[in-house]
């Protein structure tokens, strides 16, 4: 008999390698994380996180954004796509769009993402790099509610990260994913059902 219990449907913004992507849909897989990944959308028709999408059968599309043109105007196929396939989140795994006010308005509350870094502390689009640069001692991960800010709004959790002298960019960066793909699932699960 159906329980009556629908899991929460998640839509999955990309722009790269979706290793975080992957880590989510795997936690999906084995019931860590009890929500149904029913779709990936990339702004990037190259990004190797479509294939890798397909692989774990999650429908996927590329929606690439056209330069010059407005905002909304790009993010017209993204929205619609979310709403056909009925999600209730949506979850950026590396998406290095900017969302625009309107989007995120459209859905209050309901977009998460991550960022390779303790925001406040080096937002932006190279904080693995800034980090090792400012010779910080430390760095680590942020999972937050997006606002109309970039790499803003309330954080839901934190994991810090070492960094050690002879660390490089890759090296860094690995263990920062390693923390990623850990803290990520985990987050979204106590967020979809225990209201963090
Ligand atoms: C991650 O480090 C994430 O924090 C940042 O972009 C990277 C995406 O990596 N926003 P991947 O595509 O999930 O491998």
């Amino acid at each position: 008999m159906a329980s009556g219990f629908a899991k929460p449907r998640v839509a999955i913004l990309i722009s790269g390698t979706g290793s975080n992507m992957e880590a989510i849909i795997k936690a999906c897989r084995d019931g860590r994380l009890v929500a149904d990944p029913v779709v990936v959308v990339s702004d990037n028709p190259g990004a190797p996180g479509l294939k890798t999408a397909s692989r774990f059968l999650v429908e996927s599309f590329a929606c690439p954004y056209r330069r010059g043109a407005p905002r909304e105007e790009n993010e017209a196929p993204v929205t619609a796509l979310i709403k056909e396939h009925g999600a209730d989140w949506i979850v950026l795994a590396g998406f290095m769009r900017i969302l625009s006010p309107n989007f995120v308005r459209a859905f209050p509350r309901r977009i998460v993402n991550v960022h390779p870094a303790l925001l406040p502390a080096f937002p932006g689009g190279h904080a693995i790099r800034d980090a090792l640069q400012a010779s910080a001692d430390y760095t680590g991960v942020t999972i937050h509610i997006v606002d109309e800010f970039v790499d803003h709004g309330p954080i839901l959790a934190q994991v810090e990260v070492p960094i050690y002298p002879d660390d490089t960019e890759d090296s860094l960066a690995a263990r920062i994913h390693a923390a990623e793909h850990d803290l990520y699932p985990r987050t979204l699960q106590q967020l979809f059902f225990e209201d963090v």
